[in-house]
């Protein structure tokens, strides 16, 4: 057998010979958020007249990328399972789609051949001594696509940062194309009045001790600002971001009380500033772990006074959770949320937590509804929820009754609909 330095050396090729492998009506896989190979999809962008009803499968795009320009949609289609500001408008006209699942249920879906994967496309680290590359800021599905796989193609990118939790032997990777590019970043979310009196109701509900989840967003990061007086918090998250560095270095994160992978930050991807990578690169306390295990509600379930912290669209009075979709339009999709709701409610004194504004649309439309938009999507279940928090208060929905979850949801939504909401309510049960 070779050794992994000769292999690494024949295995290197450009991009534009590394994507030849690509055939018409094939499924590639990108590396997932920041794992997506910029050389890698421009060089296969760039066979956009030679190929037709090429798949590409990916969840969060962090940059419009070549595959979702309008024109392209013959060669590449998008398939979404997940959606953003950068796909959305491709499943809206039609040039690209989306595939509703759990995001833990993906490296399934890719491992038992129901989405069979032909060609994966992801960036890793450079070897170390062993030969044993990082995934870096994503191990989610991108591990299970790496496995599955019939071609890996890896964009070697000395930027990418190196974590802990899984790593790849570069005896995977079929080819490499070494060349190194700035990391995508997310912009911190900005955050007002409003957002900070959700987070201040959401760190009242959060025990010194717990260990969080949280969403991405300016409720998220509010949040986080509202808990610089707890103690002893950890991370057990799909995905973590700045906010979550400025709380270790202020020594309120610290993992000690986690009950399971206790002293470790555990999620499935990161996105954020050069801020994050730089506290993540090498850090021994940072794993990044697939998606099946991370999202696992068994996994989660087992770390006492879990706190899962999520947001939504529409909460209607009965308690159902809208958390992916503005009427028919897809919005985004359930990610993590479902899994996290039912982890944090196995585990010992956990809680979840969705937390929305009382209104959309400049304050014409309550968040707070009677009855989910016609063609919205039931994300969290009526069966699941736990508590709902806007700016107005907390409702604890838990083993409520309908009459008192309608109650208790009509006293946090917007004032200005209160009284909408109970006649809506009373003519209801009237009938
Ligand atoms: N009717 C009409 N418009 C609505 C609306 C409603 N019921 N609810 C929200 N909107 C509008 C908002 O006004 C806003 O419009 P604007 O951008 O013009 O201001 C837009 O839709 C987005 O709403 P916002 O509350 O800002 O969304 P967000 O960016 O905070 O994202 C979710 C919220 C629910 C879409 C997002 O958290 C999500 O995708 N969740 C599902 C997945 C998940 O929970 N993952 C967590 C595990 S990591």
């Amino acid at each position: 057998m070779q050794d992994w330095r000769t292999q690494h050396k024949n295995k290197i090729v450009t991009a534009a010979e590394a994507v030849r492998i690509v055939g018409s009506g094939e499924r590639v896989v990108l590396g997932h958020a920041c794992s997506e190979p910029p050389a890698l999809v421009k060089a296969l962008a760039a066979r956009a007249a030679e190929l037709r009803d090429v798949e590409v499968a990916h969840m969060v795009v962090m940059a419009p990328n070549d595959f979702l320009q309008p024109g392209m949609e013959r060669s590449f289609r998008l398939n979404g399972m997940f959606l953003g500001p950068h796909t959305r408008k491709g499943v809206e006209e039609h040039r690209a789609t989306f595939t509703p699942c759990f995001f833990s249920e993906v490296p399934r879906l890719f491992r038992n051949g129901i989405l069979p994967v032909d060609v994966v496309m992801l960036q890793v680290t450079p070897p170390d001594e062993d030969g044993y590359c990082s995934y870096g800021l994503s191990a989610d599905y991108t591990q299970a696509a790496v496995e599955s796989a019939k071609t890996v193609i890896a964009q070697m990118n000395r930027m990418m940062p190196r974590t802990g939790g899984v790593r790849v032997h570069l005896d995977e990777l079929d080819w490499i194309v070494e060349e190194d590019a700035a990391i995508a970043e997310m912009e911190a979310p900005r955050f007002g009045d409003l957002e900070r009196q959700i987070g201040a109701h959401i760190a009242g509900l959060v025990m010194d001790g717990a260990t969080l989840q949280l969403g991405i967003g300016a409720i998220p990061e509010a949040a986080l600002f509202s808990m610089r007086g707890k103690k002893d918090l950890g991370i057990h998250s799909e995905m973590f971001s700045d906010g979550v560095v400025a709380l270790a270095e202020a020594g309120v994160i610290t993992n000690r009380k986690k009950t399971l992978h206790p002293d470790k930050f555990v999620a499935t991807f990161l996105m954020g500033s050069q801020k994050l990578y730089r506290f993540v690169d090498n850090n021994r306390a940072v794993e990044v772990r697939p998606v099946d295990y991370v999202n696992d509600p068994y996994v989660i379930g087992e770390h006492d006074n879990m706190v899962a912290i999520n947001s939504a669209l529409q909460v209607d009075l009965s308690g159902q959770v809208n958390a992916e979709a503005i009427g028919s339009r897809q919005f985004s999709g359930v990610g993590g949320q479902v899994d996290f709701v039912r982890g944090a409610s196995r585990s010992k004194g956990g809680r979840s937590i969705i937390a929305l504004p009382s209104t959309a649309a400049r304050g014409t439309i309550s968040r707070i509804c009677r009855r989910l938009d016609e063609g919205a999507s039931v994300t969290t279940s009526r069966n699941d929820v736990h508590y709902v928090v806007t700016e107005y208060g907390v409702a604890d929905l838990r083993g409520k009754t309908l009459e008192q979850r309608a109650e208790a949801l009509t006293a946090i939504a917007h004032p200005n609909f209160r009284e909408s909401l109970r006649g809506e309510w009373a003519l209801a049960s009237a009938r």
